[in-house]
């Protein structure tokens, strides 16, 4: 790999907190680093390299309570460097290029990660370019964009062409972190290494497809991006759209970047618009109130530190999607997100439809219950097939059955999102970032749901903290007989509609 410089936007934000540094120091640990790889954070405290250093040291002091490997961090910190500076300052920029250029140890490849507000994308990357930091005159220049890229379907466009002043779509990574965890890219190899459920994989025998992403917890602290986001911004249009695109899509002709990016692009242009009018029949929201989780009480979102008074921001946000295509149509995917909720978990369930023939009508069966195909994306990491089999014993009785396969075999590396990521921007991959067509047309998804929900000021649904989310949501499902799919334990199929 090459050599490079990594300057961090934001780096003592809490991504970098929480995810950015504890995945670069994993990286280094595990030798995974270009040896010529120096991380530059620029920042505004009025602080020196060491005061940087001890930085770093607190947030992987908070990240493993347990103790980490002091040794390997004396080492890491030799690849440390700051940059005192204000993102607002272009002053600042010419600083910065001049700190690259005059000191060997920076490599001229660079890239520029952006851990900052959205609202402050166009900004850093205008000084940046200004101040000729983004020409690939002697080394390469990327920038990673946090997301969310825009607020709705203009800004994103706005913001593109702002970025497109002074960079090139080749030095673009727009980051969707769901697209580094391994059970997300575990999609891709289920169905496309193996021959066995592609003829399934269909509006011939799938009744619906249903993508979750539950949370309990709620704000941590976020209410100031949070407030202006919302659920269906902040998970739904990004996240939960990409894990329905990899569900959805056709097989690629090569697992090349653009292959990849061009068949979830269709899957994407083919989701049936919502109209304006159709918005209440397809999409629910809902917003946490006080309530209970793990026997602790909680307080509502409206009682969050820095949620506004009468906030209609919601948390939950569910959507009933069609991709009106050869193989999709007709076929419901059901998208849900939520805070604060029963569970924290992720999971892809797909249904499949009843068989043709009741052969068992007239026997203790009664009805069959149908297949289900469960994709547990996190924390439980597994691959679950539902079938029916018969009940030893004289009777003509069955039970469900799971075949189960757990992602992780014991003692097997376990790799955060964020290395897998901040290695492919090293290495110039862009098969696991957004090129600016998907971005946009998730928004052309969502936009109509985010113009009516602006709309609609006065009410939202509540549920209460600790439960599955508002009950209304059942509206959503075209028959009686389709219900969320809570748990990935066989006991959730056995009954017709579960609990909150
Ligand atoms: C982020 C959202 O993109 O994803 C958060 O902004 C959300 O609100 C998080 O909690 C979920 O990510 P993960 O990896 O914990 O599932």
């Amino acid at each position: 790999m090459d050599p490079c410089t990594l300057v961090i936007f934001g780096s003592t934000g809490n991504l970098s907190r929480l995810k950015l540094m504890p995945s670069l120091f994993s990286l280094h640990r595990n030798g995974r680093l270009p040896e010529k790889m120096t991380i530059l954070a620029f920042g505004r405290r009025p602080w020196g390299r060491d005061e940087w250093i001890q930085d770093v040291h607190g947030m992987l002091e908070e990240k493993y309570p347990g103790g980490f490997d002091e040794e390997a961090f004396q080492d890491f910190s030799k690849r440390l460097y700051y940059h005192r500076g204000d993102l607002n300052d272009p002053q600042s920029y010419v600083g910065l290029r001049e700190m690259v250029a005059n000191d060997p140890v920076f490599s001229s490849n660079m890239v520029f990660y952006m851990s900052i507000r959205p609202a402050e994308f166009s900004e850093v990357i205008g000084h940046l370019g200004e101040a000729g930091l983004l020409k690939e005159n002697e080394g390469w220049r990327r920038t990673v964009i946090e997301k969310p890229f825009g607020y709705d379907l203009l800004s994103s466009q706005i913001l593109q062409q702002s970025l497109l002043r002074h960079l090139n779509e080749h030095q673009l990574y727009r980051i969707d972190h769901y697209l580094g965890k391994g059970t997300v890219q575990n999609i891709l190899v289920f169905r496309f290494a193996n021959l066995m459920l592609e003829p399934l994989w269909n509006r011939n025998y799938v009744d619906h497809v249903q993508i979750t992403h539950s949370e309990t917890h709620g704000l941590n602290g976020r209410a100031d991006y949070y407030e202006g986001a919302g659920a269906l911004r902040d998970m739904l249009q990004s996240h939960l759209m990409q894990l329905l695109a990899l569900v959805a899509m056709e097989p690629p002709a090569l697992m090349d970047a653009e292959s990849l990016r061009d068949e979830k692009v269709k899957v994407l242009k083919s989701i049936r618009p919502i109209t304006q009018s159709a918005v209440h029949a397809h999409a629910f929201r809902g917003q946490y109130s006080a309530g209970t989780i793990n026997d602790r009480s909680v307080p509502g979102y409206l009682e969050e530190e820095g949620v506004a008074e009468r906030s209609i921001t919601e948390t939950y946000a569910a959507l009933k999607l069609y991709i009106d295509n050869w193989r999709w149509r007709g076929v419901p995917f059901y998208l849900r997100t939520g805070k604060r909720m029963s569970e924290a978990s992720s999971a892809v369930c797909v249904r499949f439809k009843e068989p043709p023939h009741h052969l068992f009508r007239d026997t203790h069966l009664g009805r069959v219950m149908p297949n289900w195909l469960l994709i547990g994306i996190q924390p439980n990491e597994c691959l679950k097939l539902e079938i029916q089999i018969k009940q030893p014993g004289l009777q003509m009785k069955t039970r469900t059955i799971s075949l189960d396969a757990t992602y992780h075999k014991g003692g097997e590396e376990e790799v955060d999102a964020y290395e897998e990521l901040l290695l492919d921007v090293m290495k110039g991959d862009h098969s696991l970032f957004l090129r600016y067509d998907e971005v946009e047309w998730a928004w052309r998804v969502v936009d109509p749901i985010l113009k009516v929900w602006s709309m609609e000021r006065d009410f939202i649904n509540t549920y209460p903290a600790g439960s599955w989310g508002p009950r209304g949501t059942y509206r959503l499902f075209d028959r009686d007989d389709q219900f969320w799919r809570h748990s990935l334990d066989v006991k959730g199929s056995d009954v017709s509609a579960e609990a909150y």
